[in-house]
């Protein structure tokens, strides 16, 4: 894994943005693997500005994001469908119909569940997955435990994410309790991998990567196994290393 240290958030999120834009233009029905959170926005400003000044062209691109909270449906403000929308997909030439997140809302969630895998290999997996870290080391919704799963699944949010996001909500009280994500299998199979993590609060788990050693305690450490990925950090995320 490489480990690239950033000043700020601005130069390491134009290095990131260039990273999945070189994949758009190698692959122009590329499978881009999206996340959500306050890391990749402004690497989605770069591919915005670059889009609108006609340098890149996302018309026959697709894109399956991480996960997506239980419960909320994609007019909900703190859904991650809302979301995507509002920071990356309406400001590009997307088809709307090839965006793919978790419903939320389905009936059946184990059914979702199933279909999102089956979605991920029809699409052929994604070309490049972008991360996020929780600042407990989750990568998607997939918590730290004794074991991490495979394949997309409900995971039940642990107290310190549910504070953590709390930020986005009213307050603690209205932050879903539990979300569908991507597995790890899913993840780790991604033809490459770039990890974003920026400011001090971050600087615990990034600390992680000082060692060899992978733990499904901190579930973004096994990024470390995988054969093309970077971690992408400012020098505050990266000063207990
Ligand atoms: C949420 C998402 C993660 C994301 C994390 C970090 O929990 N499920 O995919 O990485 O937030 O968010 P931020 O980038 O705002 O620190």
């Amino acid at each position: 894994m490489e480990l690239k240290i950033f000043k700020n958030i601005d130069e390491a999120s134009l290095f990131a943005a260039e990273k999945v834009a070189a994949v758009v233009k190698k692959r122009p029905d590329a499978v881009l693997g999206l996340a959500t959170g306050s890391s990749p926005i402004k690497m989605y400003a770069y591919l915005i500005d670059w889009y609108k000044r006609g340098l890149l062209d996302f018309s026959r691109v697709r894109s399956i994001n991480l996960d997506e909270y239980i419960g909320l449906d994609g007019d909900h403000a703190q859904s991650y469908r809302y979301f995507m929308d509002e920071y990356l997909f309406k400001h590009i030439n997307i088809d709307p119909q090839n965006t793919f997140l978790p419903n939320g809302v389905a009936p059946d969630l184990e059914d979702e569940c199933n279909r999102y895998d089956m979605l991920w290999d029809t699409l052929g997996g994604t070309d490049i997955q972008v991360l996020g870290i929780g600042p407990n080391g989750h990568i998607g919704f997939n918590e730290p435990g004794q074991i991490l799963r495979v394949g997309t699944h409900i995971e039940h949010l642990t107290a310190n994410t549910m504070n953590a996001n709390s930020r986005f909500f009213e307050s603690v009280d209205e932050v879903p309790s539990r979300a569908i994500t991507m597995g790890m299998g899913e993840i780790m199979r991604s033809k490459e991998v770039i990890v974003l993590a920026f400011g001090k609060v971050k600087a615990p788990v990034i600390s992680a990567f000082a060692n060899d050693d992978v733990t499904t305690a901190i579930p973004v450490t096994l990024i470390k196994l995988h054969p093309n990925a970077t971690l992408i950090v400012d020098e505050e995320a990266a000063s207990e290393l």
